[in-house]
């Protein structure tokens, strides 16, 4: 019949409306997941669903630790394990080792290879049931090329994951040595950041980016003369001048790591003031980001609380009186109100006096 059927025709169209949708989640996968487990989990319900599959297997080979993981999804079932060469099976190993796809009436494998081997996947039909049709066969192997790429995408974002998070180990730790004073309690202060986002409702990713600037938000002192930053003096106008540098030197340390990048307007004007008195652009109010009125308020506390070298610390009830105080002037009111309704908690006072 040259003509198919009404049936026929809608069955198709939700076919290919399935396979576009699929090829849509890969790319949605990479972003999301956040982990290799995460990953390998998402693309094995993709295949199951997408081709009826009663099971799935993918193995993946792990960058960092030369090891692998497999994943397992059977009927409801889902199997994980992460180790040596040991947890594969024999078939298990052939699949990675064979540089090429096999398509059989019931069962699906192809190599992830992108300049290397970087895992393997085998789709099983029951033999009981119909086999794969050959546009689902073709369908297979455009989907597996394309998750050959998002795995080797997926692992250089890891990559750079890992070389971000040493990079700014290394960099916190030499900025403590040679200027002490910037250097802010990274726990206590992770904990006040965890409790103002959550009070907030900030995303995952921007109480994120609010831990990484409290981290290198004074990065940009490194780059200015020590005697400077360790003066006891009051500085001269020329000094103060070259301090106020320090929030764009910052920014030129990290602005071509691409992770970093939202922390960039968090960094530049954490020395902004609510009433545009501050700088390096006299923002004022809302012209703030708010990561950077948040993080100006907390820099402030921990001064006042941990006390510097050449200040003494603060009882909390003045800390809490000079806070009210800048309302509307240094800090953003709203987010002053927040903070000291988290301060009168018990478990983050407790939590704030372990580190005296
Ligand atoms: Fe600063």
């Amino acid at each position: 019949m040259l003509l198919m059927s009404t049936k026929n025709y809608s069955n198709h169209m939700k076919r290919y409306k399935t396979i576009f949708s699929t090829f849509h989640t890969v790319y949605r996968l990479i972003t999301t997941s956040g982990d290799v487990r995460n990953f390998a989990t998402g693309i094995c319900r993709l295949y199951k669903n997408a081709f009826g599959a009663d099971s799935v297997t993918i193995v993946l080979k792990n960058v960092n630790s030369h090891g692998f993981l497999k994943m397992r999804l059977k009927d409801r079932r889902q199997f994980f394990k992460k180790g040596g060469i040991s947890i594969l099976t024999h078939a298990e190993r052939e699949m990675l080792d064979h540089e090429k796809e096999a398509i059989l009436e019931n069962r699906l494998t192809y190599p992830f290879i992108f300049s290397d081997t970087l895992g393997a996947v085998c789709v099983r039909r029951s033999l009981n049931d119909f086999g794969f049709s050959e546009l689902e066969k073709r369908w297979f192997l455009s989907l597996s090329e394309e998750i050959s790429v998002a795995l080797r995408i997926f692992n250089l974002y890891r990559e750079e994951k890992r070389l971000m998070i040493n990079y700014i180990k290394s960099l916190t730790k030499l900025l403590d040595q040679y200027v002490p004073t910037s250097y802010l309690h990274t726990k206590s202060i992770y904990k006040l950041i965890k409790a103002i986002g959550k009070e907030m409702s900030l995303s995952e990713s921007e109480t994120k980016s609010l831990e990484y600037a409290s981290l290198l938000h004074d990065a940009g002192k490194i780059q200015l003369p020590s005697g400077i930053l360790r003066k006891q003096t009051p500085l001269t106008d020329e000094e103060y001048k070259m301090i106020m540098k320090h929030p764009r030197k910052g920014v030129e340390m990290i602005k071509d790591l691409e992770i970093l990048k939202p922390v960039i307007p968090i960094i530049l004007h954490h020395h902004e003031r609510y009433d545009g008195k501050g700088y390096p652009s006299k923002f004022k109010k809302d012209q703030i980001p708010l990561g950077s009125r948040i993080l100006s308020l907390l820099d402030a506390f921990d001064a006042m609380y941990f006390g510097r070298p050449y200040r003494k610390r603060i009882l909390m009830n003045d800390i809490e009186k000079e806070l009210r105080l800048q309302m509307g002037k240094q800090f953003d009111p709203h987010i002053v109100e927040i903070f000291l309704k988290i301060l009168k908690r018990k478990n983050i006072r407790k939590y704030l006096r372990s580190f005296l």
